[in-house]
């Protein structure tokens, strides 16, 4: 066996590990961040269990830390107590980004973890089986229901050499991102193995398997060997490790190679993850801003490498350099060796242990600037600058270009960095909250601005007006931006609406509210990008009762069907053009449809046509679809118990 059959079949609850085939496993951890935290405890709350059934849930501070109004820290208290009624370690504001930290201190290999996140798959470069889902699949992981999964194709990436000097770990994903593209990795495990494996420290194989997600696959996975066992050990936890690899003989669905010593510095130009060349033909355009940390690389390692670049130098006038260490542990540790002293006489700002500028929470670039990031997405707007161009590259391609404010080939440079491996990390959890034994008694303390989640009617006949009409590669930025002046409102669904779609469509939401709700058009891969589930139920409580696209994004359509949206596909992709915005559109005896497995016919009564679209979905889903959302469905599973 393959090592995700290995930590898949030790999980299996129910179905059989053939690909395609509907598996549900067991959930060891979970985590949540913020933005999605609070509507998961909402979840959780109406799940109505005592305690939480899993090894181990964590809830992290990470995305909206800065605060500009009682919102943010009303949230953070909210989720502060709710992990201590239910049993939930709670890492404060200011300890670290969820999955740099996870990986630090929580992570164990061959354990699975459900994160309401879309970077959880970086707990793959410890051996673990991360994935990234909906806050709904994570509370009901908290209460204890297995886990469901299309069977996924198993993909052997094969490691082999070494990588050259100024060559890192993220130029590996970036080169996977450019034979591959975001759509490349859709319903597939990306397992690595190979000599070249050994020559990858666990932060550098996070940095892969973090990057795995914009490939849209279900997650990456290293095996865990020697190199694990250094890492735990110098977090103080080698007590966890397990070794684990493949069979000699495994077998896989797809093989690739990547010889490492081939590379080169990689760049994924604006305004997509998968537009990637090498630096060095990018055209070197002069650079205004360099942002370096996220999930992707902050850890020590990573800003070692910039703060010895950046030694005893000067920034040019004409740059701001942004720095956000991964984690308190990260910063600490560079406080005390002086390398924090080195970054700040280069010039570069400070900024706290979050996410920061990937999240467009602060920094946002100048007009029509070019920032160039550490981060993994590059996608219109994210920045929080709608003109600004984001260029992703490494560490070592940041620092060069803080260093000469120029886009160059840090080979340019000469002698690349040297930084030992660290035997000993700087150990302080004092900034995580440990939950008390019985919660019982514990205030959970809810603030105006967390307001109920919107709950679903149960489905039935569909006569409803096209809202809009959109093309290829929607993210879930593009249905529900998110930003500094939105992120305070991730847990007030009310007021969230009324910005849905703005980023193409300012009418959207009013028109939604007008028409009493109705149906999107999408192209390919709808909804990639992110786990948001508030790009769900936001049109859910517009009244949208559909999606018909050629294709989804796996986690978005997970989470349209926990909301009771139906993600339908065109049978013939060329329907598609004959659909407009306005179009009424029917779909009769909407639940005998829905429930048949058939293809489903939609009239266009505007256009005085009718087309077929399929809804792909398990059986088990197409009850959830009829109950109208997963709530609703498992209580009524509930009370019928
Ligand atoms: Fe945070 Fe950006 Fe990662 S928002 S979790 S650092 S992708």
């Amino acid at each position: 066996m393959n090592l995700t059959q290995k930590i898949l079949l030790a999980h299996l609850v129910e179905g059989k590990m053939a690909k395609g085939e509907e598996i549900a496993i067991k959930i060891d951890q979970t985590l949540t961040q913020d933005s999605t935290g609070t509507m998961a405890y909402l979840q959780l709350e109406a799940l109505g269990i005592d305690r939480v059934k899993t090894e181990l849930s964590v809830s992290y501070v990470d995305h909206n830390t800065l605060q500009q109004g009682p919102e943010n820290a009303d949230d953070h208290k909210y989720l502060q107590t709710v992990a201590a009624r239910y049993g939930i370690y709670f890492s404060r504001p200011g300890n670290g980004i969820c999955h740099q930290v996870h990986l630090e201190r929580f992570g164990v290999p061959g354990k699975t973890l459900l994160g309401s996140d879309s970077h959880t798959p970086t707990a793959g470069g410890l051996g673990m089986l991360a994935i990234g889902a909906g806050g709904l699949d994570v509370a009901l992981a908290m209460a204890g229901e297995p886990y469901r999964i299309i069977m996924p194709a198993i993909v052997n990436v094969r490691l082999k050499g070494e990588l050259n000097p100024w060559v890192s770990a993220k130029d590996v994903i970036l080169e996977l991102l450019r034979r591959l593209t975001v759509k490349g990795g859709i319903g597939k495990i990306f397992e690595y193995s190979g000599d070249g494996v050994k020559t990858l420290s666990v932060p550098e194989r996070t940095t892969i398997a973090n990057m795995g997600a914009e490939l849209g696959a279900t997650t990456s996975i290293f095996p865990s060997d020697e190199r694990t066992y250094e890492f735990l050990k110098a977090q103080g936890r080698e007590d966890v490790f397990v070794p684990l690899s493949a069979d000699e003989d495994a077998e896989y669905d797809e093989v690739i190679e990547i010889d490492l010593s081939e590379l080169e510095p990689m760049v994924a130009l604006p305004h997509s993850p998968d537009n990637v060349v090498k630096v060095k033909d990018a055209g070197r355009p002069r650079v205004d801003q360099v942002a370096i940390g996220s999930c992707t690389n902050s850890s020590y390692m990573d800003l070692m490498k910039v703060a010895s670049i950046l030694k005893g130098k000067t920034i040019p006038e004409h740059v701001s350099l942004v720095i956000a260490p991964g984690s308190r542990q990260v910063l600490t540790m560079l406080a005390k060796n002086g390398a924090l002293a080195d970054l700040i006489a280069a010039g570069a700002r400070i900024l706290e242990s979050a996410c920061g500028p990937c999240i467009g929470m602060g920094q946002a670039p100048a007009t029509g600037a070019v920032s160039v990031r550490t981060f993994n997405r590059n996608f219109y707007g994210r920045s929080g600058t709608k003109s600004a161009y984001v260029y992703l590259v490494s560490p070592e391609v940041a620092a060069a270009a803080a260093l000469t404010g120029y886009l160059i080939d840090p080979r340019e440079l000469g002698e690349p960095p040297q930084v030992p491996l660290v035997e000993r990390f700087e150990v302080n959890d004092n900034m995580i909250v440990k939950p008390p034994e019985d919660g019982k008694n514990v205030e959970v303390i809810k603030g105006p601005n967390i307001k109920p989640f919107p709950l679903n009617t149960p489905l039935s006949d569909i006569e409803k007006k096209v809202l809009i009409k959109v093309g290829d590669d929607i993210t879930t930025d593009h249905i529900m931006p998110s930003n500094a002046r939105l992120l305070p409102l991730r847990s007030n669904i009310p007021e969230l609406s009324k910005h849905c779609f703005e980023i193409i469509d300012e009418n959207f939401s009013k028109r939604a509210v007008e028409w009493g709700g109705g149906i999107i058009v999408g192209g390919h891969n709808y909804g990639q990008g992110s786990s948001r589930e508030h790009a769900a139920l936001v049109p859910l409580y517009l009244g949208v009762k559909a999606v018909i696209a050629k294709s989804f994004a796996r986690i978005h359509k997970a989470n349209l069907i926990n909301s009771g949206i139906l993600p339908l596909t065109f049978v013939k992709e060329e329907d598609y053009e004959d659909i407009d915005m306005g179009d009424v559109l029917k779909i009769e005896n909407t639940v005998e449809q829905v429930r048949s497995g058939k293809n489903i016919i939609v009239k266009n009564l505007t256009k005085g046509k009718s087309f077929e679209v399929r809804l792909e979905v398990s059986d088990r889903n197409r009850e959830i679809l009829i109950a109208g959302g997963m709530i609703n469905y498992v209580k009524s599973k509930n009370k019928t118990n």
